[in-house]
């Protein structure tokens, strides 16, 4: 077995355990969620996943990086081994009982994402992938959907917690791109908009003001599905930039282009 076997191995026996551990405090956290900012939320049942995945991946790699959302980064940045892990994506659809939220983990080996488990407990979904390993829904290979065409499409996006407080918050996109294409879905879980790319149930994906465990274990899926992720732009991806441009390459110039377009516009608006 290979190293990236392992480690998809005991991320999913993390992300399954975490997942389990969400729909225990299901409908049960109205009391014991507060705000980090205005609309970000965070509630017992993020630390309480956080601890379960830490748990185990601490016992069966001591010696790797962690950055997880809740406790911060444990460990050295620059180390081989980093894992990114989101305990809870999707927090305030959670918060609601909305059925929409992950479990996401993902790991950059040199920078780079290599393995990345999702699970959706709602519906039961698991998806893996590592790096040359193929990607998976619930073990069945998955595949990016062929829409060759803008206006055959269907897209997801998703709003960062500053858009209150930035003009740069998306909307101008958002509406560009939902006259141009059959709708554009707010999800509410990037690591699941990810994978729905992945799994051809969506064309595209774009966002900005994310972080790397919102991100690290759907950029490994989504390529291992035979999608593409880059910088709005079309140049490579920068995880630091917290954009990304994620779909199942067919449409991919196109929508950076309009998503050029679109903010061509927002920067007009913003000095009239
Ligand atoms: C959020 C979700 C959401 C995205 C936000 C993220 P959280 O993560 O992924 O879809 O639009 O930008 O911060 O706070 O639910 O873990
Ligand atoms: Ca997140
Ligand atoms: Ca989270």
């Amino acid at each position: 077995m290979t190293n990236l076997q392992i480690f998809l191995d005991i991320a999913t026996e993390a992300a399954l355990a975490a997942g389990a551990v969400l729909q225990g405090y299901l409908g049960k956290v109205e009391d014991k969620t507060t705000e980090k900012r205005p609309g970000d939320l965070v509630t017992v049942a993020d630390k309480a996943s956080e601890a379960v995945v830490l748990e185990t991946l601490r016992r069966h790699f001591p010696e790797h990086a962690i950055l997880a959302e809740e406790e911060g980064l444990l460990g050295n940045q620059n180390q081989e081994f980093l894992w990114a892990i989101d305990p809870l994506d999707g927090t305030t659809n959670f918060a609601h009982q909305y059925p929409f939220f992950s479990v996401s983990i993902g790991l950059l080996i040199n920078g780079v994402p290599q393995v990345g488990v999702i699970y959706d407990p709602s519906h039961d979904e698991l998806y893996r992938a590592a790096q040359d390993l193929g990607a998976t829904c619930n073990r069945s290979n998955i595949k990016v959907s062929q829409t060759s065409e803008l206006s055959k499409s269907l897209l997801v996006t998703g709003f960062a917690y500053d858009r209150r407080e930035t003009e740069d918050n998306n909307y101008t996109e958002f509406c560009h791109l939902t006259h141009l294409t059959q709708g554009v879905r707010r999800g509410g879980s990037a690591a699941i908009d990810l994978a729905h790319v992945a799994c051809g149930r969506l064309d595209g994906y774009w966002e900005r003001g994310l972080s790397p465990w919102d991100i690290t274990a759907g950029i490994i899926i989504l390529r291992e599905a035979g999608g593409k992720v880059t910088a709005y732009d079309g140049t490579d991806f920068n995880m630091e930039s917290g954009r990304i441009l994620a779909t199942n390459g067919y449409i991919h110039q196109t929508l950076s282009s309009e998503l050029g377009k679109a903010h061509d516009v927002w920067k007009v608006e913003k000095k009239g």
